[in-house]
């Protein structure tokens, strides 16, 4: 029933999968979770709903999703002892190497009673995951500034758990701002899911080996954190940051067209969307609404975006190469409004993509014609030849 997409992604055979999870069409800017448009999600429906509809395929009843909001709520905490990872740390260490280092370590928690056949395990870790990633990077930011962990509570939303184990502090009381809290929300969702991108597909290659779901989330936190991939949100407000007011931009615009320089502008282009992001459209307008909360309306960084973003997309170069704003090129100017030391945008990417990575990793546990990945290659090395001894070496 309803329409089955059919399509060449424009790589020939080497579509790597079957999904039935996210459809993006990269020509019409089209991005669909189960069949839903981002852009109705992303306005109508909050993260943890959209976490139901990732896992279970289908948009929850009242009732579904009060129980899987209470499961989620009350996972949201870590073994205490998990702390000790933390303190092995340098604070100076990127909190993404402590997210990974973390999740990793995850499976030393739970991994020994998680047998990945057993759909009632699979359930747990799924649900574990989900739950505990706002705690864990949370707490990897507290470790960078030296403030105490603040723990879970089950009396806030999800986004507003995030917010409020970040910047609240044991001496006094804060509120998280609903606006604040909404706009998290949606960075949430905005980052779910983006079918077979780098750090779902490793995280499909590690879980073909039968490898544990924690382990394999962790290979996915580790490939997310390249500046060409989620890293590319802290990196792109650097970069606006460098390019600091807009008369300095043209000199950016050529120096990332110039081949042989390697500076490429960051948040802009796309794998796979020769079109607008959408994901980047919704973003823009989340942005407006935080700046102008924070009372920053009129944001330097948020003015040089704009600038950039209509010289480049008037740019003879970036029209031929089909090069537009992808989802981190907003984001960092709303994370770095909200109080967000530019460190912690790819962590939060990988927070919102953990539902992502666990639905996409189920979904091929459970396939039975599901073999062990094994990518073959184009050899170009030397033909056989024997060996020399040292000795008679030229
Ligand atoms: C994410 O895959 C996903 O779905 C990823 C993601 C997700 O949700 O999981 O959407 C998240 O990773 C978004 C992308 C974030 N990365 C950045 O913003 C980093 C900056 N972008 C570039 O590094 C680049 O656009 C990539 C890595 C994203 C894509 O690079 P490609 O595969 O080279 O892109 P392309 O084939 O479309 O490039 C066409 C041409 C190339 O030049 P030619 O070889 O044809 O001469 O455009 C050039 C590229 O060199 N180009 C750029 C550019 N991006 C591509 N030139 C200048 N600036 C750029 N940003």
């Amino acid at each position: 029933e309803g329409d089955v997409f059919t399509y060449d992604p424009g790589f020939g055979s080497t579509a790597s999968c079957e999904s039935a999870i996210t459809y993006v069409d990269g020509d019409k800017g089209e991005l669909l979770y189960r069949g839903y448009p981002i852009d109705q999600l992303a306005e109508k429906s909050h993260f943890l709903e959209v976490c139901y509809l990732l896992v279970y395929g289908e948009l929850p009843s009242g009732e579904q999703l009060e129980d899987f909001e209470n499961r989620v709520t009350r996972h949201t905490m870590l073994h205490e002892q998990m702390q000790y990872f933390y303190r092995g740390f340098r604070r100076d260490a990127h909190p993404m190497a402590v997210v990974c280092g973390v999740v990793g370590a995850m499976s030393a928690f739970y991994h020994d009673s998680t047998d990945i056949n057993d759909p009632w395990q699979r359930e747990v870790a799924t649900i574990r995951l989900i739950a505990k990633m706002p705690t864990i990077c949370a707490w990897a930011y507290k470790y960078s500034i030296g403030q105490p962990f603040v723990y879970p509570r089950n009396d806030l939303d999800y986004a507003s758990n995030f917010l409020h184990m970040c910047f609240a502090v044991p001496c006094e009381d804060y509120k998280v701002d609903p606006i604040l809290a909404r706009a998290m929300d949606r960075i949430f969702t905005l980052h779910a899911d983006h079918e077979q991108n780098a750090s779902t597909s490793t995280v499909r290659l590690a879980g073909s080996s039968q490898a544990n779901p924690f382990a394999c989330i962790a290979a996915g936190v580790a490939c997310l954190w390249g500046p060409a991939h989620g890293g590319a949100n802290q990196a792109c407000l650097e970069m606006l940051r460098e390019i600091g007011t807009p008369d300095r931009i043209p000199e950016y615009i050529e120096r990332a067209k110039d081949k042989n320089d390697p500076f490429r502008l960051m948040g802009f282009g796309h794998r796979v969307y020769k079109n607008y992001d959408p994901r980047a459209k919704v973003m823009q307008e989340s942005a407006k609404e935080v700046l102008e909360l924070m009372g920053v309306k009129d944001n330097p960084t948020l003015q040089v975006a704009q600038e950039l973003e209509k010289i480049a997309l008037n740019d003879p170069y970036f029209i031929e190469k089909k090069l537009y704003p992808n989802v981190d090129f907003y984001s960092g100017i709303i994370l770095d409004a909200m109080g967000f030391p530019t460190s912690m945008f790819t962590p939060i990417f990988a927070l919102a993509r953990t539902v992502g990575w666990i639905s996409q990793w189920k979904e091929m546990i459970v396939d039975p014609s599901q073999r062990i990945g094994r990518p073959r290659q184009i050899y170009t090395g030397p033909t056989h030849r024997d060996y020399v001894d040292v000795a008679d070496r030229k």
